[in-house]
């Protein structure tokens, strides 16, 4: 299938619909308030970063990050992909591939990033392959986390 139809563009408030659309079919949960928050910050740049994928005329993916500064005690700038998440009938086709890339580029452009950072459940083994073959390698970094108790 040809991968060349795919185009990347900036989150418009317009978007809305449609990533809450695919959000529904990649968690089977409908999160509009959930959504429309994150939609508010998200439309606001810089720091937040925030693409999606199109093809056929439709939005068929999205990519949801943001760049910063010296975060986690990490020297000079950097970019955090949270959030990437394609339409299952449009996988295999280059759309994760081409978010990423785009993001990639952005960042480096207009924030002179020199390294892109992303958090992934290692149980996920789908997720971890499709960013390992994106060229991204495993960081000397660990998540520590804490139970919040009444
Ligand atoms: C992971 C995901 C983004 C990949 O999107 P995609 O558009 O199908 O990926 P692409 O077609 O761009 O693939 C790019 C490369 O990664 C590889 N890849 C993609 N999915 C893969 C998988 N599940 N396992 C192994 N490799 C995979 C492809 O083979 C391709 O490599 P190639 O060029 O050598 O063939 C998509 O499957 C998805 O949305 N998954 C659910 C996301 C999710 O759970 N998000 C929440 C956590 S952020």
């Amino acid at each position: 299938m040809s991968r060349t139809k795919v185009s990347v563009r900036a989150l418009e408030p317009d978007d809305l619909d449609p990533v809450i659309r695919i959000d529904e079919r990649l968690t089977g949960q409908t999160r509009k308030d959930y959504w429309k928050k994150r939609f508010e910050l998200t439309t606001l740049r810089p720091p937040w970063m925030s693409l999606v994928a199109e093809l056929d005329q439709r939005i068929v993916g999205f990519l949801f990050g943001w760049t910063s500064e010296s975060e986690f005690g990490i020297h000079g700038p950097t970019a955090w992909i949270d959030l990437i998440g394609v339409d299952p009938p449009y996988r295999g086709r280059g759309v994760g591939q081409a978010l990423v890339e785009q993001f990639v580029h952005s960042a480096q452009e207009l924030r002179a990033v020199e390294k892109v950072f992303t958090l992934i459940d290692l149980a996920q083994a789908d997720i971890r392959e499709f960013f390992m073959k994106l060229g991204f390698k495993h960081g000397p970094m660990i998540q520590l986390e804490r139970e919040v108790t009444g």
